[in-house]
């Protein structure tokens, strides 16, 4: 039951995607990541940022012609739904600009400021399009005031509302991959783009309101208690996260700490203080595992919140957020260790592409395979690649390097992206392989990477030509044997 049940859960966001793989198109992305370069030459004319960062599904996500370096978010939450909200976006152009975009949708703007400057805007669909002349290499800081009842949105890449949603005690959540970052604050939204967080959540007080990254301050007005919440570490948009809630309490886990080395604190309804699921005390002895295969765990603190109303997990970074019926159902260690695992794959080495979006849940998906081997031993986990072998076969999996845009997240990038990896794992060793994955976490860390890029790092770790290996698992449309 055990593990028949581990290959259900995943699937939760899959399982709502209907249809078949196969009539998948074929791009295959060679995007090299990502350091942006400043266009230094001052004669270049003065033009306006492209509307899109250049993703290959979803072109009008992400915007051209500046970089962010941090976003400084301050949220009001009043009892009656709304929020007030003022965003201070730090960027530096890359190119002359006489204008640029920024991925926003709903919500009223009140006010729109660079550099203390008033400046003009339209609304577009999702762009903000703001007309302002900089020069090439100049910081600038965007003041975006705006407010309303936060709307849900509703993903291009998966058939579940996305953004910031409410739960049925009110409770307040932000679960926003792959699209959703600019359906709750002005950003540019695509991965490629990271850049540090500051979050100030005002709430009333008695609520909890939580964000990514380290809790810094927490104080009281006279009716509201203002949480302040920082993220050191380059983040992608789509893994900021607010989370509030009343009756919530903030836990140590000093097991978890100790074992691991890495702060453990989940933020959790008071029911589950005082009776957790026995797996989220592993926490530290999954950290440990994930740390031996992938190399050292990327951020300064890891925990989860847990909020009802939700069928799924997310992996924000630093914070993870669960549905409370994924923390109540049988296999929850899986999905435990599933999304701490995309700390390293999607948060620290995040896509470059939407479409690379196996080099995510086919690594988070292996890393389930893992807790296995390491809870039952080698032969377990061979029974178990059997079993989502035989899984894959059934459903008719298609190539997981090129899903459905419509369909992101389907089966085929989980089960069968993780297969890729027990198939190089066969095929060149436990040396070399876990060698490839520390090579490939230490390298493109609070970066990006592609397909092509990973290959790449086997191969050279290898020392061998691996492209039939590649060409056959992830691009093929039968299974390979
Ligand atoms: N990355 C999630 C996982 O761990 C799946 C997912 C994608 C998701 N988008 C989401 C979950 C939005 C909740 C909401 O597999
Ligand atoms: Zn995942």
């Amino acid at each position: 039951m055990r593990r028949s049940l581990a290959i259900a859960i995943i699937l939760t966001i899959a399982a709502s995607c209907s249809g078949q793989s196969g009539d998948s198109t074929t791009t295959s992305v060679t995007t090299a990541s990502t350091t942006t370069s400043v266009a230094t030459t001052s004669t270049m004319p003065f033009a306006p940022g492209a509307p899109g960062i250049g993703d290959s599904y979803y072109p009008g996500l992400g915007n051209g012609g500046y970089d962010v370096q941090h976003y400084d978010l301050d949220l009001a939450y009043s009892s009656d739904g709304t929020v007030d909200a003022d965003v201070v976006i730090t960027a530096v152009a890359t190119q002359n600009l006489s204008g640029l975009n920024l991925d926003f949708v709903g919500w009223e703007v009140n006010d729109l400021t660079i550099d203390g400057a008033e400046v003009a805007f339209l609304r577009d669909g999702d762009e903000l399009v703001i007309t302002h002349r900089i020069p090439s290499g100049e910081h600038f800081k965007i003041d975006v005031s705006y407010g309303g009842t936060p709307q849900p949105m509703q993903s291009a890449a998966i058939p579940i509302e996305v953004g910031w949603l409410v739960g049925p005690e009110s409770e307040q959540f932000v679960v926003a991959e792959p699209d959703a970052a600019h359906s709750w604050f002005p950003a540019n939204d695509h991965p490629l783009d990271k850049a540090t967080f500051s979050f100030a959540v005002t709430v009333p007080t008695g609520l909890t309101g939580v964000a990514n990254g380290e809790l810094t301050e927490i104080a009281e007005d006279d009716a509201t208690t203002t949480y302040r919440w920082s993220m050191d570490t380059p983040m992608a948009p789509y893994l900021a996260t607010v989370v509030i809630g009343d009756g919530w309490q903030i836990v140590e886990d000093p097991v978890s700490t100790e074992e691991a080395g890495v702060p453990i604190r989940n933020v959790l309804p008071s029911d589950l203080v005082d009776d957790a699921p026995a797996a989220l005390a592993q926490t530290g002895e999954m950290i440990n595992v994930l740390e031996e295969a992938f190399g050292p765990y990327p951020f300064d603190r890891y925990g989860i919140v847990v909020v009802g109303g939700f069928q799924h997990a997310l992996e924000n970074q630093t914070l993870s957020v669960f549905g409370r019926a994924m923390v109540d159902a049988p296999f929850f260690e899986y999905v435990h260790i599933h999304e701490i695992a995309h700390q390293w794959f999607g948060n620290s080495v995040s896509v470059a592409q939407w479409s690379d979006i196996w080099l995510n849940e086919g690594f988070a998906t292996f890393s389930e395979l893992l807790w296995v081997e390491h809870l039952h031993g080698v032969g377990a986990y061979r029974e178990e690649v059997a079993n989502r072998t035989q899984a894959a076969r059934v459903a008719g999996y298609g190539p997981p390097a090129s899903p459905p845009p419509d369909e992101l997240f389907n089966g085929s990038v989980y089960i069968r992206g993780a297969l890729v990896l027990v198939a190089l794992r066969d095929e060149i060793g436990d040396d070399v392989f876990f060698e490839t994955l520390r090579t490939y976490t230490e390298r493109y860390a609070d970066g990006n990477a592609t397909t092509v890029d990973f290959i790449a790092v086997a191969e050279e770790v290898s020392g061998r030509d691996l492209t039939g290996l590649f060409e056959a698992w992830l691009y093929g449309q039968e299974l390979p044997d």
